[in-house]
């Protein structure tokens, strides 16, 4: 599916915005603020009920209105299938959300009509970030293409906070025991399908980067659990798990926090061998970052049928003009393709319709 139409209704700097998309995608220039990443917030709304950015419904109500709406139509790559789809909200948090015109109640019910990613210059965290950053990219991933991942994930970090509690206050030998055995038996889901899907990222990741720096470097990422494990046998992981609570659980005691576990992970990342957080450069780390999610929508292929709608949100900004120019290629006819460029930095998306942004309307070029 992609979006052919989008109407914004008091979204953000958008009063009133009718816009049709073309199925290949456009590049969308415009001067800082005027509202390019705006529009992609309106289609990533659409796909997810999220704010790329992170932004609370509130904020995506225009400043003078107290609600806000967009309306969008997904249709079928080639045919005439199109399901359109809509979702509004005013500022008491009242969430009226339709598909095919008809209301609906839930959010399962209103999502999965079209599939985003997107990619912006905040991905740098997914290499310079902190370790949290780069396993909440995993997990969102994973949680999207494996819906017990989530509910597993949601055990897990229930019991562990159920552990924490009681650590940092009265210890209870025999309620610790509990919440370690559950710890275990979620975790250990956790960390099997981690590895998994790292283990099938790698060297998608690995060739991506060699692509887009013109196999001028070589990339690697490896998962990085908190425990050891060799085998492939999840119950084996889960109870190296629970040795390894075993073992942690009187540092973890004086400490008053869990040591070890799911929520201690990581994935490296290295450059040339070199650990790419405190050696890369900005255009490096930028690649990396692409190539993380790039190689996150090739795996989930095999999870979806559904095409991708790619929002690039000034996100190769870090790059030069070889690197740009090799990035679009590789997702062509995967999808369509929304990117923003200030007016003046453009070089590289040859190939897509150029829409600008004059005074708050899309206009075509
Ligand atoms: N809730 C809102 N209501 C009205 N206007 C808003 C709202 N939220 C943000 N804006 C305004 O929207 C304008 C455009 O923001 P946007 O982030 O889309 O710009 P941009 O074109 O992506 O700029 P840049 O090139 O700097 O990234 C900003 O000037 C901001 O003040
Ligand atoms: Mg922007």
């Amino acid at each position: 599916m992609f979006l052919s139409k989008m109407h914004l209704d008091n979204f953000r700097s958008y009063k009133d915005l009718t816009l049709d998309l073309p199925e290949k995608g456009m590049l969308l220039t415009g001067p800082n603020g005027s509202g390019k990443t705006n529009l992609l917030e309106g289609v990533f709304l659409l796909c997810t009920a999220r704010s790329q950015r992170g932004a609370s419904r509130n904020e995506l109500i225009g400043f003078s209105s107290d609600y806000c709406y967009v309306e969008g139509v997904f249709s079928a790559l080639g045919n005439e299938s199109s399901v359109p789809v809509s979702i509004g909200f005013n500022r008491e948090q009242r969430v009226s959300m339709k598909v095919n015109a008809k209301q609906v109640s839930s959010f399962s019910q209103w999502l999965g009509h079209g599939m985003a990613v997107s990619f912006g210059p905040e991905d740098l965290t997914l290499v310079q970030g902190v370790p949290k950053d780069r396993r909440n990219f995993l997990d969102i991933f994973i949680s999207q293409i494996d819906t017990t991942y989530l509910s597993s994930l949601i055990s897990y970090r229930k019991s562990l906070a159920q552990r924490n509690n009681l650590l940092a206050n009265k210890i209870n030998d025999a309620q610790l025991d509990v919440y370690e055995e559950a710890m275990a038996r979620h975790g250990a889901v956790v960390f099997f399908k981690r590895r998994e899907i790292c283990a099938a990222m790698t060297p998608v990741f690995a060739s991506f980067y060699g692509e887009i720096s013109g196999n001028l470097e070589r990339a690697s990422m490896e998962y990085k659990p908190s425990i050891r494990c060799a085998s492939d046998s999840q119950k084996d992981w889960e109870q190296a798990f629970l040795n390894g609570i075993g073992n942690a659980k009187s540092k973890d005691i004086l400490a008053g926090y869990s040591s070890v576990g799911p929520h201690r992970d990581d994935i490296t990342l290295l450059v040339d061998e070199k650990e790419a957080r405190s050696f890369a450069s900005l255009g490096q780390c930028t690649t990396i970052a692409l190539s993380l999610r790039m190689s996150s929508v090739l795996v989930s292929e095999q999870y979806r049928k559904d095409s991708m709608i790619f929002l690039f949100d000034d996100a190769v900004s870090y790059l030069d003009s070889a690197r740009t120019s090799r990035v679009f290629p590789l997702l062509e006819h995967r999808g369509q393709l929304l990117v923003t460029a200030p007016s003046d930095r453009q070089q590289g998306v040859a190939g897509l319709p150029h829409y600008a942004i004059r005074e708050g309307a899309v206009v075509s070029l």
